[in-house]
């Protein structure tokens, strides 16, 4: 069904998906799912590494079913040829350069918005300057990040 469709578009198509929803098995289950969806000629996975629990509200889901990196890292080494990244309680370089080492990408969701500089680091990161844990280096970056934005304002704001 999903190859139908794909046939109609150019971009890439990523699926983003927990480790398994309520009763299913995080290994089975998983596994089978994820075949399934590259067997479809989806072109990457997205990880959330934790399960869904539908009886749970929204912010219950986002927090409570533990996360579990070890499950994604596997699946990775079991499809080792295609794109696998991971989410999920991500919101300190360390983390995000030791899951690098295993996974092909990364996303950050919340901490993007509850520390702003977090994106300042990911970009040091990205930019291979090692020297983001240097305070007055963050804090240059920062200094740096407010005034092109101060310029911007005065620049846009009338
Ligand atoms: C306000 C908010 C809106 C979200 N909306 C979506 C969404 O539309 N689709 C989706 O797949 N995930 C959505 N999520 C889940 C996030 O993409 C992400 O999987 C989750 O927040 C865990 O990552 P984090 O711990 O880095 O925030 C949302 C999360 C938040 C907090």
């Amino acid at each position: 069904m999903y190859y139908k469709n794909k046939k109609k578009i150019s971009i890439p198509i990523t699926v983003k998906c927990r480790l398994g929803v309520d009763d299913q098995n995080i290994e089975s289950d998983l596994d089978n799912f994820v075949y399934k969806i590259f067997e479809s000629g989806v072109n990457g996975l997205w990880v959330h590494a934790r399960k869904a629990i539908l009886t749970y509200k929204t912010i219950s889901n986002l927090n409570v079913p533990p996360l579990n990196y070890e499950r994604v890292i596997r699946l990775k080494k079991k499809f080792p040829n295609f794109f696998i990244g991971i989410n999920g309680g991500i919101s300190d370089i360390n983390t995000i350069q030791c899951l690098l080492s295993k996974l092909d990408g990364v996303m950050v969701g919340r901490a993007a918005y509850h520390r702003p500089i977090f994106i300042i680091q990911i970009k040091n990161l990205i930019n291979n300057k090692n020297n983001y844990f240097n305070k007055s280096q963050q804090y240059y970056s920062l200094y740096k990040a407010l005034k092109l934005y101060i310029e911007f304002i005065d620049t846009n704001i009338k």
